[in-house]
């Protein structure tokens, strides 16, 4: 619940752990099995309102239509705004000229996000954000599992759109048109979930600045759970330089008072048909000592 500290299910505490000296993955890799037949069923379901929804898709002229934008932002310094500018104009480009399907992160069932998630035994009426969630079908999943208090944040209005059409209004999903970096949460968070948007964070100083945001967004006892590019993945990503990592490499960055709770390797298939392996971890938010 937004405002207080989440209390951890069970799942907690039978949580898997890495081994950070030898960077050994816990739990082994998901692309070795097969998605539960329910995710599959519920992946089905949504692939063809996404089918639907990729018919009915135009090329986006960019809007200026934002989603509970916020403006006052602390780090208002010519060169932030800058590069929040061409951040979002870079994305915003991206989403107007390809459909969600096409890109090269589309995957129909977010199915190591899912499993990481259950695992970890989030409430399902704790508030769940989806950090660059852009057109991503994790929203669809949790709101067809009856989580109900999901946020999903992307620097792109265009891709938030996309996916806010597409998504069963009745599910009274929060969508917040913002960059990551100069956002200011205006709750706190059970659950932060980022697929392939910290790994685009390529200067000590704007990976600081994700961890401040982190650490404002989820409070003692939160979990996160990051999916980057792994220490073999692709260089670059939409034509932008990206930072590659191993499960202990991530866990170093999350800092010591970030418990590890597990960690997977994936290998992402792109539309196109190209391997993409992803190194995926979770972890817990200790209380303060
Ligand atoms: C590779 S895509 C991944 C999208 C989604 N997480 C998924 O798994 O399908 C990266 C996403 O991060 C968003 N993004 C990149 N930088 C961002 C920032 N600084 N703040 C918010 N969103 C950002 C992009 O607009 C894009 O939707």
């Amino acid at each position: 619940m937004p405002g207080s500290t989440w209390e951890p299910g069970p799942a907690f505490r039978h949580g898997g752990a890495i081994d950070l000296d030898s960077g050994e993955i816990d739990g082994g890799g998901l692309e070795e099995r097969p998605p539960r037949k329910s995710l599959r069923t519920e992946g089905r379901a949504i692939a063809r309102s996404q089918n639907a929804a990729a018919q009915r898709w135009k090329p986006f002229s960019v809007r200026s239509k934002s989603f509970g934008a916020r403006d006052n932002l602390p780090m208002s310094t010519g060169n932030v705004r800058a590069s929040s500018a061409r951040r979002r104009q870079h994305w915003e480009a991206i989403y107007e000229h390809r459909s969600p399907t096409e890109v090269s992160w589309y995957q129909r069932v977010p199915a190591v996000s899912m499993e990481l998630i259950e695992e970890i035994g989030v409430p399902h009426d704790s508030a769940v954000l989806d950090v660059g969630g852009g057109t991503s079908t994790l929203v669809d999943t949790l709101v067809a599992r009856s989580y109900t208090d999901i946020t999903v944040l992307d620097v792109s209005a265009a891709a938030l759109d996309t996916s806010r059409r597409r998504v069963d209004p009745r599910a009274q999903v929060k969508w917040v048109s913002a960059d990551l970096l100069t956002w200011q949460p205006g709750a706190r968070y059970a659950l932060w979930h980022d697929r392939a948007v910290f790994h685009f964070l390529v200067t000590p100083a704007d990976r600081e600045r994700y961890l401040q945001v982190l650490r404002a967004a989820v409070l003692p006892g939160a979990a996160v759970i990051l999916g980057t590019f792994a220490a073999d993945g692709p260089e670059s990503c939409s034509g932008l330089p990206v930072a590659r990592y191993a499960p202990d490499k991530l866990a170093g960055i999350l800092g010591g008072s970030f418990r590890v709770i597990a960690s997977r390797r994936e290998r992402h298939t792109t539309p196109t048909g190209a391997v993409q392996p992803f190194t995926w971890l979770s972890a817990r938010r200790e209380p303060e000592g």
